[in-house]
């Protein structure tokens, strides 16, 4: 896909068929991620793909808990891709926000759905999350940036809301 029509039509899914995405496609998707910008090069972010049942379902109840909702934040998502970075990087938040949107993008333009899912921060801070991190092989000062839930729609994409008026200005 152009890349420009990519950027435009990526839309938030919130809606997943239990099908887990190709191998291939998860390479080319987190692939894409690790060639996102970061501040003088420093690659601060790392890239988890849970692909396991048994953990992605662990994520989306601690997930669920820190939202206070009944249902799974992940809506159904098989695959649930986690982006960290280390916090001595000094822009590690930007690196780790790059990351995430060149993920989505990525999963947009080889024809998978995604969407950003929120309170990776909370989840990693606590004491399960951190245990999970060394489980991982993941030691250091790492916080959580997102998750990007991803994998096939089990609905039609939603338009898009129009653009405000002033979003871009030339000066
Ligand atoms: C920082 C950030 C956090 C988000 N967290 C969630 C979330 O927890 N759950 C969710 O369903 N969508 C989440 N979203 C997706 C936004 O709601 C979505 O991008 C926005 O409504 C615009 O829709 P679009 O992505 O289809 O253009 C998040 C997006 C961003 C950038």
């Amino acid at each position: 896909m152009e890349a420009i029509q990519a950027l435009e039509t990526r839309r938030s899914i919130r809606a997943y068929k239990p099908e887990m995405p190709e191998r291939e496609l998860l390479d080319k998707v987190t692939t894409a991620g690790t060639y996102a910008p970061t501040g003088m090069g420093t690659q601060s972010p790392l890239i988890v793909v849970v692909e396991d049942k048994t953990t992605r379902d662990e994520l989306s109840e601690m997930n669920r808990e820190i939202l206070g909702w009944d249902q799974d934040p992940f809506y159904g998502a098989p695959c649930i891709i986690v982006v960290l970075a280390d916090k001595s990087a000094p822009t590690w938040m930007q690196d780790g926000c790059l990351v995430m949107g060149n993920l989505m993008n990525a999963a947009h333009a080889v024809g998978l759905s995604s969407c950003w899912i929120h309170r990776a921060k909370q989840v990693f801070d606590s004491p399960r999350g951190k245990e999970l991190l060394k489980q991982w092989g993941i030691t250091g000062d790492y916080e959580g940036i997102g998750h990007v839930a991803i994998g096939y729609p089990a609905a039609p994409d939603p338009e898009p809301k129009p653009r405000k008026a002033d979003y871009v200005r030339y000066v």
